[in-house]
C-alpha cells in the first residue's frame, strides 16, 4: 500500500509537487477529492487527476469487505498485560492491538513509566501476556530511560540487552519531524517485527510549536491527520498503539479547560481507550477508564516500584 503521495502509480516529482504544494498532502485528501476540484485546486489535466485519484483509492483500500472479513479480523487483536492485573482487567484484558489507547495525566504521574513498561511486556511470549514481538518507540521529550528499561527487564527474567536491542527508538524533534517518523513507520514495522508503537508524548511538541489562538486549528488539523496515521498502522499491521498527552497544568498557557487533555477531541475521538492517571498516596496510582465504547468506565489503583508497573 502506498503510504506517500510519490509512491502512487502514475504520480511524478512534479505532480507531487503540486499537489502538495496546493494542499493534498496526503492520500487520503487526494482519495476523497472530486475530479473537478482537484483539476481546478492543482492545475492537473483531467485525465491525470482521475488517474490519481482511482490510484489513492485503490491504495486506501477504500472498498467493502464482509461482515465475515470484519470478524475475521477482530478475532486477530491481542492484548499485552500492563504489569498490573487490576489495570489489565480495567482495560478489558490490557492494551489491544488494532487500537489507539491514550494514557493522559499531570506530569511525573507514570505515563513514560507504563509505556516503558509495555515496550517491555510486548516481548513477552503469548503466554505471559506479551505478543512476543517488539516496540517502536517515539521520544518526543528525551525522556527515554534505558536503565529503567532495563530495570524492568531484569524484573521480568528477561535478558535485559535483548530487551533493549528490541526496542527501536526514533527521537523527534519538531511536530513535523515527529508526524514523519511516524509515517516512515510502515516499513519498520514489518521488518522488524513490531507489535506496540509508542509516542511519547504525543502532543507536547504541538503544544510548543503552536501557541496562539490563532494556530489553534492548524495544529488540530495536523494532530488529525497524526491520528489517522497511527490508526492505519494499528489496523493494516495489528498493532497496539500507545499515545501519552499531559494535562494541561497552567490554564494561563492554553485556551480550553484547563483540566482538559491537550488534543481535545480529535485525539479523544481516535483514541479507543483513553485512561486518566493521578496520583495516589506514595508509589499508588489511580487509573480510570474514560469513555469507552465498549467497556464501563471505571477505576483501579496500580503500584509504580522500583520493579516497574505492579499491583501491591
Ligand atoms: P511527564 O512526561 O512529565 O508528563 O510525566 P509522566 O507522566 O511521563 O511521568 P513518569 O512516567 O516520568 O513518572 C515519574 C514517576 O514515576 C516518578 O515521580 C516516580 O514516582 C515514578 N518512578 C520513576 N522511576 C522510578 C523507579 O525507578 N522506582 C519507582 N519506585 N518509581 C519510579
Ligand atoms: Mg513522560
Amino acid at each position: 500500500m502506498a503510504d506517500e503521495i510519490e509512491d502512487l502509480s502514475g504520480v511524478g516529482e512534479t505532480t507531487a509537487k503540486k499537489l502538495t504544494e496546493n494542499g493534498y498532502k496526503s492520500i487520503e485528501q487526494i482519495a476523497v477529492a472530486a475530479t473537478g476540484k482537484l483539476m481546478e485546486d492543482t492545475g492537473l489535466g483531467e485525465k491525470t487527476a482521475r488517474k490519481i485519484i482511482s490510484a489513492s483509492r485503490e491504495s486506501q483500500d477504500m472498498g467493502y469487505a464482509t461482515a465475515k472479513e470484519v470478524l475475521e479480523k477482530k478475532d486477530e487483536i491481542r492484548q499485552i498485560k500492563t504489569g498490573s492485573d487490576k489495570l489489565n482487567k480495567l482495560l478489558g484484558g490490557g492494551v489491544e492491538t488494532q487500537s489507539i489507547t491514550e494514557l493522559y495525566s499531570k506530569f511525573g504521574t507514570g505515563k513514560t513509566q507504563l509505556a516503558f513498561q509495555l515496550s517491555v511486556n510486548v516481548q513477552k511470549p503469548k503466554k505471559e501476556g506479551g505478543l512476543g514481538k517488539n516496540a517502536l518507540f517515539i521520544d518526543t521529550e528525551g525522556t527515554f530511560r534505558p536503565e529503567r528499561v532495563r530495570q524492568m527487564a531484569k524484573a521480568g527474567d528477561m535478558d535485559e540487552d535483548e530487551v533493549l536491542n528490541k526496542i527501536f527508538l526514533g527521537r523527534a524533534y519538531s511536530s513535523d519531524h515527529q508526524m514523519l517518523l511516524a509515517e516512515k513507520a510502515s516499513g519498520m514495522i514489518e521488518e522488524k517485527n513490531i507489535g506496540l508503537i509508542i509516542i511519547d508524548s504525543l502532543t507536547g511538541l504541538f503544544r510548543a510549536e503552536y501557541v496562539g489562538r490563532g494556530q489553534l486549528a492548524e495544529r488540530q488539523q495536523k494532530l488529525n491527520r497524526h491520528m489517522h496515521t497511527l490508526q492505519r498502522h494499528a489496523s493494516t499491521h495489528n498493532t497496539a498503539v500507545l499515545v501519552t498527552n499531559q494535562v494541561m497544568a497552567n490554564p494561563g498557557l492554553m485556551f480550553g479547560d484547563p483540566t482538559t487533555p491537550i488534543g481535545g477531541h480529535i485525539v479523544g475521538h481516535a483514541s479507543s481507550f483513553r485512561i486518566y492517571l493521578r496520583e495516589s498516596k506514595g508509589e499508588k496510582r489511580i487509573a480510570r477508564l474514560v469513555d469507552s465504547p465498549c467497556l464501563p468506565d471505571g477505576e483501579c489503583v496500580f503500584t509504580i516500584t522500583q520493579k516497574g508497573i505492579e499491583d501491591k
